[in-house]
């Protein structure tokens, strides 16, 4: 039986890195029927909706989504397309691998950073606060941790590393300052990490440290877990030291439904003209792949996309090549067979 999966092409280059992935993911055999949905403008134009609830349905009815870039539409009365799809599916953990495929600076960076994608700085409760004449004299904001949200990132984060053979997980957090929230957090990521003990290994990062620690060596880190605020700007740095935003695949992993996308947006100064990396997408698809279970095709696909890429012969210009998308994609497909 094929499996359902709601393809979702997305904006500007998305359309055409999308079909890029659809053809390797057909070529490598994997047995998907694709449910098209449109989100983002193409959403406006179609049902002036940037988050249409029949989109919404699907992936409610096939579970798994992959994404294209979508742009968020200007202007009021348009609902916020992320909220919407992390209150629909409770989208509370945000997955970023990032790995060396050009050998440069670092050689061997294999990482995941799993961030957590509900609560902290990032629940929007924040208001202004008046002093005599000045209505903005201050403004405050609340980060919500709570024991429910700290446990299952945590624990999403060692079942991970369960799951992908991967040896360490370390939390990352700032409990030496914030002693309530953060301190929180660590104290139920220690209890969660004594159930894997034996199994996983654990050890602590205080934030500021860890942004250095990865830019000196980021070779030692395997899984890194972490709140919200700390996780989006950690995730952006290790897309950095692996070659930017045309190879970083993500995920975001709900209770209802699971999400795949490229990290990267709509590139409309690239959209039409056939010279998009659609590494990222592919990546991605392989992350999805992973999460269906079919890690073997999954490795296959990644093991061809690397290939092409340490080649040098079919790079995409962000890489320095002068290849085009199909070009790329045709490359990939060739490795396959
Ligand atoms: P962007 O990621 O679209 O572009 C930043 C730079 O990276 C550009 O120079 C672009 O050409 C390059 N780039 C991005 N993807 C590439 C790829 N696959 N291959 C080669 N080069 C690539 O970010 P920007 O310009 O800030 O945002 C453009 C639009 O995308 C906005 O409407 C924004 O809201 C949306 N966006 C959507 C995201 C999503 O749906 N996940 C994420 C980020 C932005």
């Amino acid at each position: 039986m094929p499996t359902p999966v709601t393809l979702i092409p997305g904006d500007g280059i998305g359309p055409s890195i999308a079909d890029a992935t659809v053809r390797i993911l057909a070529a490598a055999g994997a047995d998907i029927t694709w449910d098209r949905q449109v989100a983002g403008m193409a959403g406006v134009a179609r049902w002036n909706d940037p988050i249409p609830d029949a989109t919404l349905d699907s992936i409610k009815q096939t579970r798994i989504a992959l994404k294209g870039p979508l742009e968020t539409p200007v202007g009021e009365g348009f609902r916020s397309i992320n909220v919407a799809l992390r209150k629909t599916f409770d989208l509370y953990a945000n997955v970023r691998p990032a790995r060396t495929i050009i050998p440069g600076r670092f050689d061997k960076i294999d990482l995941v950073l799993i961030r957590e994608n509900t609560e902290g700085l990032y629940i929007g409760n924040e208001h202004y606060i008046r002093i005599g004449d000045d209505p903005k004299a201050a403004a405050e904001s609340i980060a919500l941790i709570t024991r429910h949200g700290s446990e299952r990132i945590v624990r999403y984060a060692f079942e991970y590393a369960l799951a992908h053979g991967r040896q360490k997980v370390t939390l990352v957090h700032k409990a030496n300052i914030l002693k309530f929230s953060q301190g929180l957090f660590l104290d139920v990521g220690r209890l969660v990490a004594r159930e894997y003990e034996g199994r996983v290994a654990f050890e602590e990062r205080i934030i500021d440290a860890m942004a250095m620690h990865l830019v000196l060596k980021p070779e030692q880190f395997d899984v890194i877990v972490t709140t919200n605020l700390f996780g989006d700007i950690l995730s952006d740095e290790i897309s950095g030291l692996v070659g930017g935003l045309g190879l970083a695949p993500g995920a975001n992993i709900g209770t209802t439904a699971a999400i795949f996308e490229a990290v990267h947006g709509t590139a409309p100064d690239l959209t039409g003209k056939n010279v998009a990396n659609p590494g990222a997408l592919i990546l991605a698809a392989c992350m999805m792949l992973e999460h269906l279970g079919d890690r073997a095709r999954a490795e296959r696909i990644r093991a061809a996309l690397e290939g092409t890429i340490r080649d040098g012969a079919s790079r995409t210009r962000d890489l320095g090549g002068t290849a085009s998308t199909d070009e790329f994609t045709d490359a990939v497909i060739a490795r396959l067979a």
